[in-house]
């Protein structure tokens, strides 16, 4: 007896008693649960009530025969599954092909052989089981391939979101193997996933002096399950990035650590815009400071310089010695006032005289200094691209700025190397302009000038522009030569850019704004025009440079008022309205400054003519005010406070109309 036979049920339909007392005692005595309906009708409500696990039908019954129970019982959703074989007296082929065609599964002829009944029921319910194995099978097979749809579809989208970020998205295995890359990663990093995946991550992205960092990061990883901060890493083609990372520990089901998940965000812009503004504005606070000093250094100066040059005037007769003696004061004020004047081109930028300045010029006078005062040892070289636009600008101040670069590269290739400069059209995009604070966005010229000398390390690289910043021994370098730089540049709107490998060579770039003047050069001719009488209102309140101020004018024929302040220089302007012809204006004064005092005098002569004395402010900062004619910057020498007078004065004579 098989396990199969004890466990299943038979439901024999039979009208003959006989005959279904005969199988009912055989299938009994082979194990199997026996259930019996004498009609189709009660055979149906039986196996619909608990289904058997196989009928043997008769065909021929009174009432519903055995082909329409067949038929109603695979009509049946909770029969149709049930195996049926037909017991037929009747040897005709015609009614087994019925049987089969509605469903039943074999069929059985009456006498009925015992032994062959057993084999076939044994058979129809292996089959029958088997069928009903498979169909579960089946079913949970449909179960599960939906639900790995399903997931896939999920994967998908979660790929697809993965893509979509700027950011990259990596997973590595815990031996640094990368094992996920995302869109993000390829377009950072330049590698594809298919180059990256199963490399050492270590390889691929970081230098060896990082290495240590990111096992440190790793290991403190299992304790913390995340860390995060910025780390260097490298493009495919060598350039440095900055990011800023986020890992994540990833485990296994039993708790294990498994895998790091990694988000790394692009920082490098932002870095860079970073450091430039925070160089910047060390600069910056340096230049206040430098430009305080230099104020009151050319308050000292003026009245020296003013001084010395109308005593030579007033005793031209004095004896060789003490005429020399006048020359040394001069020469020495001067050279005072041209080092307080590098500070201040520094710290604010000087306006120079603007006149279109080739480059080819600049160059050719450059060229003839280095071939004759740089060492042999130094190979020079010399490119302009062809159809260069032009500069306008101040030629000396640019001359001077090409000079101390030069200077420089020299002394950075003591035992020889290569210098070369070259100049060429470049149009600064907004792109270039939002990574480089300086730089504003148009068509430029840019004069690189390259040596191949000793370089310099990034953090000296970031102080080479502070003033007095210098690596030379003492009395070598002043260190004004590169904030020098900076400050002409910078008055002429444009900015510079250094590049430096230590060890290996400079370049420094100097971009200044382009522009499509075609212009000569005026010729300057200097004459000291004395005056006719005029009334001059002088306001300072430093009196030395009040008292050879009023001296000066008046030895040049100029009749002088003076006042100590604004309140003063107003109240005397009240008085003498009618007569003064130029107010003469300090902007640096305490209590009442310039800029007020200047905008009090437009109210009480909306067309007063206004000469404005600083040592701080440009004339750029002054085109705004209204009346205001001229710039003087201190120290100032007689030569240039007459010329700014006979320019207004002459000016105005000429035509009367125009303020
Ligand atoms: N081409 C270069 N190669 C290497 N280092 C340089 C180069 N140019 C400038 N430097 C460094 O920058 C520093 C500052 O330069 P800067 O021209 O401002 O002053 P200086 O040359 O030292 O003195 P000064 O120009 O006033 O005589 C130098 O001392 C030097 O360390
Ligand atoms: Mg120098």
């Amino acid at each position: 007896m098989s396990d199969l036979t004890e466990k299943s049920a038979i439901l024999i339909v039979d009208d003959t008693p006989t005959n279904l007392e005969i199988l009912f005692d055989f299938l009994a005595d082979s194990g199997f649960t026996v259930l019996v309906a004498e009609d189709g009708e009660s055979a149906i409500a039986r196996a619909e009530y608990a289904p058997p696990d196989l009928i043997l039908l008769d065909v021929l019954m009174p009432g519903i025969d055995g082909f329409e129970t067949c038929r109603r019982l695979q009509a049946n959703d909770l029969t149709k599954d049930i195996p049926i074989i037909f017991m037929t007296a009747l040897s005709e082929t015609v009614d087994k092909v019925k049987g089969l065609s509605l469903g039943a599964v074999d069929y059985i002829t009456k006498p009925l052989q015992h032994e062959e009944v057993l084999a076939r029921i044994e058979l129809h319910l292996r089959i029958g089981k088997l069928t009903k194995t498979l169909q579960q099978q089946n079913l949970r097979l449909e179960v599960e391939i939906s639900e790995r749809t399903r997931v896939e579809e999920k994967l998908r989208e979660q790929a697809a979101l993965l893509d979509i970020t700027t950011d990259a998205i990596l997973v590595k295995d815990l031996d640094k193997r990368i094992r996920f890359w995302n869109k993000g990663a390829e377009n950072l990093y330049g590698w594809k996933a298919i180059e990256a995946i199963g490399k050492n991550i270590s390889q691929l992205l970081y230098r060896a002096e990082t290495l240590s960092q990111l096992q440190n990061i790793q290991e403190s990883l299992t304790e913390c399950e995340s860390w995060q901060g910025e780390l260097t890493q490298v493009h495919k083609e060598g350039k440095e990035i900055i990011v800023a990372s986020r890992w994540t520990l990833m485990r296994d089901q039993h708790g294990q650590p498994k895998s790091i998940l990694t988000v790394n965000t692009d920082i490098t812009e932002k870095k860079q815009l970073e450091a430039q503004f925070l160089r910047a504005q060390r600069l910056e606070s340096i230049g206040t400071l430098a430009g305080g000093i230099a104020h009151d250094l050319n308050n000292i100066l003026t009245p020296i310089l003013t001084a010395a040059q109308l005593l030579q005037l007033k005793l031209p007769n004095t004896d060789e010695r003490s005429q020399q003696m006048f020359q040394t004061i001069e020469t020495n004020a001067k050279r005072g006032a041209s080092l307080v004047k590098q500070v201040l081109q520094f710290a604010r930028g000087v306006e120079g005289k603007r006149t279109v300045v080739q480059v080819s010029h600049l160059f050719s006078e450059i060229k003839q200094i280095v071939q004759e005062t740089f060492p042999k040892s130094i190979e020079f070289s010399t490119n302009i691209k062809s159809d260069l636009w032009a500069i306008v600008g101040d030629a000396t101040h640019l001359h001077q700025v090409l000079m101390n670069l030069v200077v420089n590269a020299r002394d950075a290739m003591t035992s020889g190397g290569t210098l070369s400069i070259c100049a060429e059209n470049v149009f600064i995009d907004e792109h270039y302009a939002r990574m480089n604070l300086e730089a504003s966005v148009g068509p430029h010229i840019m004069i690189s000038v390259a040596d191949t000398g000793v370089g310099m390390p990034p953090e000296i690289v970031d102080r080479i522009f502070e003033p007095f910043f210098t690596t030379k021994d003492f009395g070598k370098g002043t260190g004004l030569g590169l904030s020098t730089v900076r400050g002409i540049i910078k008055s002429h709107g444009g900015f510079v850019n250094v590049y430096s490998k230590f060890g290996r060579g400079t370049e420094f770039k100097v971009f200044l704004p382009a522009v499509e003047v075609t212009a000569t050069p005026l010729a300057e001719n200097f004459e000291l025009p004395t005056g006719n009488g005029e009334l001059i209102l002088v306001v300072d309140d430093e009196a030395p440079i009040l008292e050879t101020t009023k001296i000066s004018l008046e030895t040049y024929n100029y009749k002088v008022l003076t006042a100590s302040d604004g309140i003063e220089g107003l109240a005397q302007y009240a008085q003498h309205k009618d007569e003064i012809s130029v107010v003469l204006v300090d902007m640096m004064m305490p209590s009442l400054d310039g800029a007020t005092t200047i905008s009090a005098l437009q109210k009480m002569n909306s067309r007063v003519l206004i000469i404005a004395v600083s040592g701080l402010v440009t004339s750029d900062k002054l085109a705004g005010t209204r009346g205001v004619k001229a710039f003087l910057s201190k120290p100032y020498t007689t030569k240039e406070l007459l010329q700014a007078l006979h320019n207004i004065l002459y000016q105005k004579s000429k035509n009367p109309a125009i303020h």
